[in-house]
């Protein structure tokens, strides 16, 4: 198993800042940083990640991949089925991914995921911090989220952190092998569904597929055929299962 180690705190800023600023100093793959509460917990695309004291699994580990640059994708699909696969065994709760990074429960997100990179001067991935908050306990959610966002129920903190690292490993020691991804896949709530595609335009059409390079195959409404990359767009469900 990857040798993991973990260093606690009550607090801080954001779990993810923590770690990168460590990880510049040259910290060593494995470091796991976890905090009962931040104060600037941060999630994708500059919003912030609600994380009340003691309510949620709030961590960052460090990874420093021997993989292409283009292949960090990778490293966020195999955090969210590692993470699913543990919660649906702790919690025994089904535990569904809507692409790319969000783990859901009875039709609600329960998690996040943020993943963070680091280049080389020569472009080469030089480190990866992967930040992983969980709604265990939290009862009230801000306005923008309580619609969508629910909590386990229950506090397994300690449990579901160490599942999740050992479930994480397994996959990990395997890469280059992407035979997670079929895990990832099957759990992939959104094929099938009609979305509607966040960008500068709204487009709205049915999600068909997921592909081995983890872009979304979708159907607009005008007949085209198109191939969402992560990085580029974002999708909001039009209904939940
Ligand atoms: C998302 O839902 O957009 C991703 C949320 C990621 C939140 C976690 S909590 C621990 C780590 N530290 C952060 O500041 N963010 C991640």
């Amino acid at each position: 198993m990857t040798d993991f180690k973990i260093e606690r705190f009550p607090l801080l800023d954001s779990t993810s800042s923590y770690l990168k600023r460590l990880a510049d100093e040259g910290a060593e793959e494995g470091l796991v940083i976890v905090a009962d509460a931040q104060t600037k917990g941060r999630g994708r695309r500059g919003k912030s990640f609600f994380s009340p004291e003691g309510t949620g699994l709030y961590m960052s580990f460090l990874l420093r991949p021997k993989i292409p640059a283009d292949e960090t994708l990778f490293i966020t699909t195999a955090t969210a089925t590692a993470l699913s696969l543990a919660i649906e065994e702790l919690y025994k709760k089904s535990a569904l991914i809507k692409w790319v990074n969000d783990v859901y429960v009875d039709g609600k997100k329960v998690a996040g995921i943020l993943t963070e990179a680091s280049f080389s001067g020569k472009g080469e991935l030089d480190y990866v911090v992967v930040g992983v908050g969980v709604n265990l306990t939290t009862k009230f959610f801000p306005d923008e989220i309580k619609d969508i966002a629910t909590s386990l129920g229950e506090d397994k903190k300690e449990e579901l952190l160490s599942l999740f690292l050992s479930e994480f490993s397994k996959i990990y020691e395997a890469f280059p092998s992407r035979d997670y991804f079929k895990e990832y896949k099957r759990r992939s709530f959104i094929i099938g569904m009609e979305i509607e595609i966040l960008g500068e335009e709204k487009r709205f059409g049915k999600a068909l597929d997921i592909d081995d390079d983890c872009r979304l195959e979708v159907m607009l409404e005008n007949g085209e055929k198109v191939f969402l990359s992560s990085g580029e767009v974002s999708t909001k469900l039009k209904k939940i299962r």
